[in-house]
């Protein structure tokens, strides 16, 4: 007999309210995307295709090991997805080693150091008051996995790490670990004196690419395992538009080094790793594959545009001497250093439906009430806008901000652009996307 089904048992009024609002919730957020400007630097919304096999069965699903070698039944399918996925990626970021089950750019991160140091060894990294992540930290992964850190000195009006001194530090203290790459990431790193620093001591040049991922596969912003990082790690869901996730790539030939690499992650830091999410990964790499370089180029145009526009209106737009920006972010000062401007100006900016997050820039000290804003423009290069709508952003900005306009004014504004921007771009079947998911 079959068992009494839960979908006949007349619910709690409590619990169905609850996941009603859940759902309320859900398709409000939504809302606030599809009528306003999503300008967080870390994220991007996904295609029609990569949408479907994220809400597809696949997302109850489990497949430990690798294809072909699984310690589940069923995996045959996935097995062809992940399969696809892995050589998609090699050929999308030219690597000789991938591995897509990661769950996030923090996961990889937290992999990558597993495979290649022990506690108690050095690394170097750039300090989170100078946009590094906090997975560079010893709040992070790097505390995590025990690392003796130290940071790179940094250059303020270049927006990256002192050549000179960063070289010098690891010709110093001899590290296991040279890891490069921020969350604040204007520029391309120097990459290449750098790596000659690295190798010459015997370290391992990990890059963390989590936020310049879809630029370097678009060839736009720097190309790091042909530069000198041995290991690249990355989130597939910031300017690489996939769904959440990371990668984990590499540019050794050595075997020995992919197994270490796919046993950091399974079973090192991952059992089940999402198998919807690297389905997602998949479609958006082939995606990737046919849009991604016209893409990526328009995405730093359009970053080189609101700087412009965010300094001819008014505001202190930083690295004004390089253009602003090489990548798909945009720096604003809004006030003293620590005074909390830059947390004020994020609010009142999302009062008129525009959606930035407050960071903190060159001097401030608290992550709380820094002075700046970090802009991304990656969301609104994929939805189609371009150098017009970059100029009309920069114009609410200064309603807002510099002119005192009352936000809710602006609102209107705001949600009347957007309205010509539902349908997302450098994807297959865009016809079928008539709106942001709900
Ligand atoms: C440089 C850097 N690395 C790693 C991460 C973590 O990525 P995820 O959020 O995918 O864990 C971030 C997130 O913003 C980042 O900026």
């Amino acid at each position: 007999m079959a068992v009494d089904v839960p979908g006949s048992w007349k619910p709690s009024q409590d619990n169905l309210t609850k996941a009603e609002a859940v759902l309320e919730a859900t398709k409000s957020s939504g809302n606030l995307y599809r009528n306003g400007l999503g300008m967080i630097a870390s994220e991007n919304i996904v295609s029609p295709m990569v949408q479907k096999v994220v809400c597809s069965d696949l997302h109850g699903r489990y497949a430990e090991g690798l294809p072909g070698k699984r310690y589940y039944q069923g995996c045959d399918d996935f097995d062809t997805i992940e399969s696809l996925g892995i050589d998609l990626a090699k050929k999308v970021f030219k690597a000789n080693f991938a591995n897509i089950q990661s769950t996030s750019g923090t996961v990889s991160n937290i992999a990558a150091l597993k495979a290649l140091a022990k506690p108690g060894d050095k690394i170097t990294a750039v300090s989170t008051a100078d946009g590094g992540h906090i997975s560079h930290a010893r709040m992070g992964a790097v505390g995590l996995r025990d690392l003796d850190l130290s940071t790179y000195p940094w250059d303020i009006d270049r927006m990256e790490p002192d050549i000179d001194g960063a070289c010098d530090l690891i010709r110093e203290i001899n590290p296991k670990v040279c890891l490069i790459g921020q969350s604040v990431f204007l520029f391309p790193t120097p990459l290449e004196e750098i790596s000659a620093a690295a190798h010459e001591v015997g370290a391992t040049v990990m890059y963390d690419g989590a936020h310049v991922l879809g630029l370097i596969a678009g060839g736009q912003f720097q190309d790091p395992l042909r530069e000198g990082a041995d290991i690249m790690t990355g989130s597939s869901h910031k300017t690489f538009p996939g769904p959440q996730g990371g990668f984990l790539l590499s540019s050794s030939e050595d075997n020995a080094i992919h197994r270490k690499l796919n046993n950091a992650i399974f079973p090192g830091v991952c059992s089940s790793y999402h198998l919807h999410h690297v389905a997602g990964k998949v479609v958006a790499l082939a995606e990737f594959e046919e849009y991604g370089e016209q893409y990526a180029r328009d995405v730093v145009a359009n970053a080189r545009h609101l700087g412009e526009s965010l300094a001819a209106e008014g505001f202190d737009v930083l690295a004004e001497g390089r253009n602003y920006t090489a990548s798909h972010q945009v720096l604003t000062r809004h006030g003293e250093i620590d005074s909390g401007a830059g947390a004020k100006a994020a609010k009142l900016l999302e009062d008129s439906g525009i959606i930035t997050n407050m960071n903190m820039l060159p001097g401030d000290t608290k992550a709380l009430s820094p002075s700046g804003l970090r802009l991304g423009v990656q969301e609104l290069t994929r939805v189609g806008m371009g150098k017009n709508e970059m100029a009309e952003v920069a114009r609410f900005f200064a309603r807002i901000l510099l002119h005192g306009e009352n936000p809710l004014n602006v609102k209107k504004d705001v949600s009347q652009l957007k309205s010509n921007f539902h349908i997302i771009r450098y994807c297959f079947n865009e016809e079928e996307q008539s709106g942001y998911i709900l």
